[in-house]
């Protein structure tokens, strides 16, 4: 078929993952989850006790990282030098420290050439999410969008999804803390000329989809 890259960007608790997942199996393209190669690397320095602070140290581990994943809208799995680490990288202490790699501006390049490389493989028919898609890994992509929702609305979204365990305190460093660490290299609130915007904020999930639909629908 033609090219079509869908590019979505958005905070975290926006439900970019859910939805992007099921724009791409409506549209039968590819599916990238881009954050999974952030907290894969994450994960690895974790494992092979490379310090986070160590900037060298951790673009190095960037670059030579195995790194093998689904990239489809189903049976999402993702590996580590052959260890499937699916699970693991969405513990907290991996999303706790993530922030290291993502502000990493070397390892950064080095996930972007390889979530490029993904983007050609897969013929350019291929919904990617993220941070930085719309601006820095495809910024010609055919379709591009900022997934937002209120504060209120994304802190509320991601305790239903970690069972209501945590604190407030506890939930507002998993969301806005790291969205806050985050932004300081990638802008993913504002969009970007070109770049349409959903708030899913009023939504539920299956309109959410449906207005992600209609704006890739619009634009190519
Ligand atoms: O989307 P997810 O919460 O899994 O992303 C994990 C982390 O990976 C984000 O908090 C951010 O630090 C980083 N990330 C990024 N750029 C991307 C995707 C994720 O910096 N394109």
């Amino acid at each position: 078929g033609k090219p079509l890259v869908v590019a979505i960007d958005g905070p975290s608790g926006s439900g970019k993952s859910s939805v992007s997942k099921a724009v791409a199996k409506r549209l039968g393209l590819a599916f990238l989850d881009t954050g999974a190669m952030y907290r894969a690397v994450a994960w690895h320095c974790l494992n092979g006790r490379i310090n986070l602070e160590n900037a060298a140290a951790v673009e190095g581990a960037a670059r030579t990282i195995g790194l093998e994943q689904s990239l489809t809208p189903d049976g999402e799995y993702i590996k580590v030098n052959g260890i499937n680490v699916t699970g693991p990288i969405r513990t907290p202490e991996v999303t706790a420290a993530v922030s290291a790699v993502a502000t990493n501006l070397g390892a950064r390049a080095e996930l972007v050439r390889r979530q490029q490389d993904i983007i050609a493989k897969s013929g350019a028919r291929i919904v990617v999410e993220g941070r930085d898609i719309t601006t820095v890994v495809a910024p010609h992509a055919e379709a591009r969008l900022i997934l937002t929702a209120s504060e209120e609305a994304r802190l509320r979204r991601r305790g239903l999804q970690l069972g209501g365990a945590q604190t407030d305190a506890q939930l507002r460093e998993l969301v806005l803390a790291r969205d806050a660490r985050d932004s300081t290299v990638v802008e993913f609130h504002q969009a970007a000329d070109g770049v349409f915007t959903v708030d899913s904020s009023e939504l539920d999930f299956a309109e959410t989809v449906s207005a992600v639909l209609t704006v890739v629908r619009r634009a190519v």
